[in-house]
C-alpha cells in the first residue's frame, strides 16, 4: 500500500510543479533547480518516513516482494522483466535509427562569380563585361525604349514560365522547382547584383553555377544554347525595367 501511496503523492507533486504550476497558477515563475531540489527533498523525505519504522518498511517493500516471488504474481514480473524493457529498447532502437530524409542544406544563392566563362567559343572575363545597349538609355532614349522592348519579348518568348508574368517568380512552372524560380521584384535579387553577373547567370543557367550553390537542383536553364549575347543583353535590360530595379554600379 505505502508504495503506491508514495508513487501517487510524488506524481501528484510533480504534475503540481510542472504542468499545473505552469498553465494555471502560472505565477511565480518556477525555476527549474527549485523544482529538482524539492524533488530531492520529498524523496529523502519519504525514505526516511519509510525506515524509520519496521512495519512501514514491510509494508513499502512488501509489493516489490510480492511481484518477485509469488507465483500468482506471474503476469506483473512478465510485465515488469520482459514487456517493459522491451518497449524501453524499441523506443531506444527507433530513436537511434538513421532517418531518410534528404538533409537540409543551405544554399549560397548568389556565389562568387568566376573570373571568366565560356560563351560558346568566346572567352568572356565578368568582371569588365558591359552591357551593349545600357548607353543608348541617355544617349538615345527611343532608341533604348525599343531595345527595352526586344527584351520584352524574348522574356515572353522564353522566361516567364518560370519567373511569372509580373517577373515575381510565379510563373506557371514555378511550383515544380525547388529552388524556386528566382523572383525579380524581390529586392534581394537583380538590385543588389550588376548586369554582367546577371549576364553571366543567364548565359550559363543553373549548370554553371560553382559548387556550392549546388547546381545539380537549379532547374534555370544554359541560355547560351538557345540565345544570342545580344539576345540574353536586352533580356537583362527587360527584367530591370520590369521589376522597376536598376543595376548595382559602382562609383567611378
Ligand atoms: C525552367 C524554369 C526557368 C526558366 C524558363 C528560366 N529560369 Fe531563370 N531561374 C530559374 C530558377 C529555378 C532560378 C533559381 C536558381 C538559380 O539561381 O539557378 C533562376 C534564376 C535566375 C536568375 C538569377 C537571379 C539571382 O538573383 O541570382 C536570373 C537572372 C534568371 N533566372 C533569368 C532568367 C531569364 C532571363 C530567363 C529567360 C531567358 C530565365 N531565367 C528562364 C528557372 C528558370
Amino acid at each position: 500500500m505505502l508504495l503506491w501511496q508514495s508513487i501517487l503523492l510524488f506524481i501528484f507533486f510533480e504534475l503540481l510543479l510542472g504542468p499545473i504550476w505552469n498553465n494555471v497558477i502560472k505565477w511565480p515563475p518556477l525555476p527549474h533547480q527549485f523544482i529538482s531540489i524539492y524533488t530531492t527533498i520529498f524523496m529523502a523525505a519519504m525514505f526516511v518516513y519509510v525506515t524509520s519504522d519496521e512495519a512501514r518498511m514491510k509494508s513499502f517493500l512488501s509489493p516489490i516482494v510480492n511481484t518477485l516471488a509469488k507465483p500468482e504474481r506471474a503476469v506483473a514480473r512478465l510485465i515488469v522483466f520482459v514487456a517493459f524493457p522491451v518497449v524501453l529498447g524499441l523506443w531506444a532502437y527507433s530513436k537511434a535509427l538513421p532517418k531518410y530524409e534528404a538533409p537540409a542544406e543551405t544554399r549560397t544563392v548568389h556565389p562568387d562569380p568566376p573570373l571568366q566563362f565560356k560563351f560558346h567559343d568566346q572567352s568572356i572575363t565578368i568582371q569588365t563585361a558591359e552591357n551593349p545597349y545600357r548607353k543608348d538609355e541617355k544617349e538615345n532614349p527611343a532608341k533604348f525604349k525599343e531595345e527595352v522592348m526586344e527584351g520584352a519579348q524574348v522574356y515572353y518568348q522564353n522566361c516567364f514560365f518560370c519567373h511569372g508574368d509580373n517577373l515575381d517568380g510565379q510563373g506557371p512552372f514555378h511550383e515544380a522547382f525547388n529552388p524556386e524560380p528566382a523572383n525579380f521584384t524581390d529586392t534581394g535579387t537583380l538590385a543588389i547584383l550588376q548586369e554582367n553577373y546577371v549576364f553571366w547567370r543567364i548565359s550559363t543557367g543553373g549548370p554553371g553555377l560553382p559548387q556550392n550553390s549546388k547546381s545539380w537542383n537549379s532547374a534555370m536553364p544554359v541560355w547560351q544554347n538557345i540565345l544570342t549575347q545580344d539576345q540574353i543583353w536586352k533580356a537583362v535590360l527587360w527584367i530591370y525595367k520590369g521589376s522597376n530595379s536598376s543595376p548595382r554600379t559602382f562609383a567611378k
